[in-house]
């Protein structure tokens, strides 16, 4: 048996136990495939600040906080503070509160193309909250996305079609103008709305052209379908996300994540004319949900958006900076390939010489494997696909102390592969 994974087994015994109960009762043993990696994952007991500890008592240091949701960490005393209170003073009712005009209003306030939003309890929702928008506004039933997006865990969205059309969606290929010019030209009649990430996410950090945004909007507006920006993910790359950034206007705008300071949420923001289908008074579609916009997590949204400040953005930016340099340093050091993509406070890992071209086609699947366990084993926490993701409250000595930990990972690598996979000369 591999040392790395002999090494996992052996201190994350607990974990293992609970993840073995944990088959009986729920398929393969979890609710959610992100967090689920071979040969079990790690249970984590609790979280403070940039770290956490599983259940055998191991700390981690945390680059990867929910998948950018955790923007201020774990426990961020603000928003512990103020959803105790909340908590304590009732969860939910059926009737109007006041934290979610507050974060409503922050949000407009915040994201330039949002007069209005409407609450829901995932990003995943938000999509298709959005997608019901735009076919009830233009008639049609379909959408085109990016080959390789993600706009949420919906069959709406293709999810488990991997890279192919699903029965909703017409696919293009991202950064390409052309290609999607060319799809809306054969399929414009069918087509409801054109969706689309400023950043891939999931597919790895790869950043959209300004110009194929603006190109991609133009054709979408050409045949009469909307434009809906997902910015559920790259909201923390700036105050008023990327659209403020890149100077772009979308009709509808989806977010999660980082508007829940942590709690489930998500939303769909735009032009009021747009949002009023679900205005009481002249309702074109019902919709509801017992949760949506609960004042938990509104207060907790509220702080997190409010202390997400351009100053800090920037902080965050420098210090994923710096552990890309010290990344590349250690890998150098291991005579390991190592390729990045990044963007603002997340990048994603590849070792190999260039990130791939395409997100389906990677090289690195046993060195990632090997590298993402490794790291587990010295108490640094990444995504099983090499994604990294900052918070707030990491400093520059949390930093160095990840490239340490880096480093030792990949030298068990380097070890374990022998010189199969490791760069030559
Ligand atoms: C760009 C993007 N859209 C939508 C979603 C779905 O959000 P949720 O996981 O809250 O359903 C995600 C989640 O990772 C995302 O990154």
């Amino acid at each position: 048996m591999s040392a790395i994974r002999a090494a996992y087994l052996e201190r994350t015994r607990s974990s293992a136990g609970l993840y073995k109960k944990a088959t009986n009762l729920m398929p393969g043993g979890t609710s959610r495939q992100a967090s689920y990696w071979a040969p079990y994952p790690l249970t984590i007991k609790r979280g403070a600040g940039p770290h956490f500890w599983d259940l055998d008592g191991h700390e981690y240091l945390d680059l990867i906080n929910n998948y950018t949701a955790m923007v201020h960490g774990h426990a961020y005393p603000p928003i512990v503070e103020a959803t105790r209170k909340q908590i304590s003073d009732g969860t939910g009712w059926a009737a109007a509160n006041e934290p979610q005009n507050r974060l409503a209003e922050l949000i407009v306030d915040r994201v330039p193309a949002i007069e209005q939003v409407r609450f829901t309890n995932s990003g995943s929702e938000a999509g298709v909250l959005a997608f019901t928008i735009a076919r009830i506004v233009t008639g049609r039933s379909k959408l085109l996305m990016a080959r390789w997006g993600y706009h949420g865990s919906a069959l709406e969205f293709g999810v488990g079609f991997f890279g192919k059309e699903g029965p909703l969606t017409h696919l293009a290929t991202y950064n390409d103008p052309a290609d999607f010019v060319t799809v809306l030209g054969e399929h414009g009649d069918d087509i409801a709305a054109v969706f689309l990430e400023p950043v891939l996410g999931a597919s790895g950090i790869i950043c959209g052209e300004p110009d194929f945004l603006h190109e991609a909007r133009a054709a979408a507006h050409k045949v009469g379908a909307l434009f809906v920006l997902d910015e559920v993910l790259t909201l923390r790359f700036a105050v008023g996300g990327c659209q403020g950034a890149i100077g772009i206007e979308p009709d509808l705008t989806m977010l999660g994540k980082i508007i829940g300071g942590g709690f489930p949420v998500g939303a769909v923001g735009g032009r009021a004319e747009l949002l009023q289908i679900f205005n009481p008074s002249d309702m074109k579609i019902f919709h509801t949900g017992t949760f949506n916009g609960n004042p938990v997590t509104m207060v907790a949204g509220e702080v997190s958006l409010r202390e997400l400040t351009a100053k800090r953005i920037e902080q965050m930016d420098q210090l994923r900076g710096l552990l890309q340099a010290g990344l590349g340093r250690a890998a150098n050091k291991h005579g390991l390939p190592l390729s990045i993509n990044h963007y603002g406070s997340c990048l994603n890992l590849y070792f190999s010489e260039a990130v791939p071209q395409s997100s389906s086609v990677r090289e690195d699947g046993e060195l990632i494997e090997k590298f993402h366990l490794a790291c587990m084993n010295h108490g640094l926490f990444i995504a099983p696909r090499g994604m990294i993701a900052l918070s707030t409250v990491i400093t520059e000595k949390d930093i160095a102390g990840a490239v340490e930990r880096a480093d030792m990972a990949m030298c068990d690598v380097a070890a374990e592969m022998g010189n199969n996979n490791v760069r030559k000369g």
